[in-house]
């Protein structure tokens, strides 16, 4: 068994296993993790399915289940309170204890009944896609969505521990995926030229999920952003490197009303935002074709397939078209693995330059 990744926060550290495996050992890692806790594994429907069907492995948890219906839509407060209604019906005390089956969007949400439940009980995350291993079962934000934004009531909570089983990624949609491997680009830019070559002359076997790779590469970018989360106060500005591409990305993903996915539009924001770099001079040339390159080699697309509205794109980044001398802070690399960094983490740039770098996009 390979020794598992600890995250570092606030009030103490958790262990992430990432081990092909892993989920036929839910019952006594949660046991082990909960202790002597009464628990409840909150899933996403569609994703017990798959677990109950046996489609990765023996199935070992016998405890009590609830669901939720897939989708976004279920990380909401109607879902929270349904949950917890639930948990109170069935008598769950303050000694007990939840597991989250699922994507981000059930973590989310069993991270947040757990924050509240009782004033707060300990939970296990097991994240089923690409994005949930690698970005959001790492750094303790629990929330849910409103009809105001995403993600804007919420606590932080880390979990206990988090199972992150690569091998459960074979089901999983092609899209979904590759929204995940943007991430996972991401992290090969903000922190470690060397992940990012490796994702280089690896593509293909990424591409077919070829298990020992997807393993390794869950693993680095997990390392990365548990390094990166897990700093200490004095560093706490660095964290903005994981916003790389995020402010296109946002931006992007409203104008589109959420019909672009967050991996797809993070691939666009990366692209763009590295073009931003070249043109202040804090990236050499080079760098946005380089980044687009992997990005499309993962299947991933660097153009829009239409015109842009940029004034909106520019709106919803929080600035007027018109007023050219308006600044927005983006954390952009230098180069392949480093990040920019001068008095903070972030350069401010103007709105002629974040144009150019949407009309590259186009
Ligand atoms: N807390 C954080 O730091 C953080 C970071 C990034 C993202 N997030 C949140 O994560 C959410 C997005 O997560 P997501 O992309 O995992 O979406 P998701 O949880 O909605 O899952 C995507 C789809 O994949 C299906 N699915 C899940 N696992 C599967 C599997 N193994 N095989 C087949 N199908 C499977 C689900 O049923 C769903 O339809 C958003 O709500 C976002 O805000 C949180
Ligand atoms: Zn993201």
């Amino acid at each position: 068994m390979p020794d598992p990744v600890i995250v570092r926060h606030a009030l103490g550290s958790y262990p992430v296993y990432v081990e092909p495996g892993v989920l036929a050992r839910l019952d006594g890692l949660a046991r082990d993790h909960l202790a002597d806790r009464r628990v409840a594994l909150i899933a996403d429907a569609a994703v017990r399915e798959l677990y109950q069907a046996e489609r990765w492995g023996p199935v070992t948890w016998t405890g009590e289940t609830l669901t939720v219906p897939p989708g976004e839509k279920s990380k909401s407060r109607e879902s929270w309170s349904r949950l917890t209604d639930d948990l109170l019906d069935r008598q769950f005390g303050r000694d007990s204890g939840l597991i989250g089956l699922g994507g981000g969007m059930v973590g989310d949400l069993t991270g947040f009944v757990a924050a509240t439940y009782m004033r707060g009980i300990p939970y296990i995350l097991v994240p089923t896609t690409l994005l949930a291993m690698v970005d959001a079962s790492v750094g303790g934000k629990t929330g849910v969505n409103t009809s105001k934004g995403k993600n804007l009531v919420g606590a932080f909570h880390p979990p206990s521990a988090v199972l992150a089983d690569p091998l459960v990624l074979g089901t999983l949609p092609d899209r979904e995926y590759r929204g995940g491997l943007a991430e996972a680009v991401k992290h090969g830019l903000i922190a470690d030229p060397g992940y990012f070559d490796w994702m280089e002359t690896q593509a293909t076997a990424i591409i077919r999920r070829d298990p020992p790779t997807v393993a390794r590469l869950v693993l680095r970018s997990v390392e990365i952003k548990a390094e990166v989360v897990g700093e200490d106060e004095r560093e706490a500005g660095r964290r903005a490197i994981l916003n790389a591409g995020h402010t296109v990305a946002h931006a992007l993903e409203q104008t589109s009303d959420y019909q672009l996915p967050h991996g797809e539009a993070v691939a666009l924001g990366l692209v763009a935002e590295c073009e931003i770099a070249e043109r202040l001079g804090i990236a050499s040339t080079g760098l946005r074709s380089r980044v687009a390159a992997l990005l499309d080699r993962l299947g991933l697309a660097v153009h829009l397939p239409g015109p842009l509205n940029r004034g909106e794109v520019l709106g919803r980044m929080g600035i007027d078209k018109k007023n050219r001398s308006a600044m927005i802070h983006f954390a952009l690399a230098k180069q392949i693995g480093q990040m920019h960094h001068d008095a903070g983490w972030t350069a401010a740039v103007t709105v002629p330059h974040i144009e150019a770098a949407l009309v590259a996009l186009e």
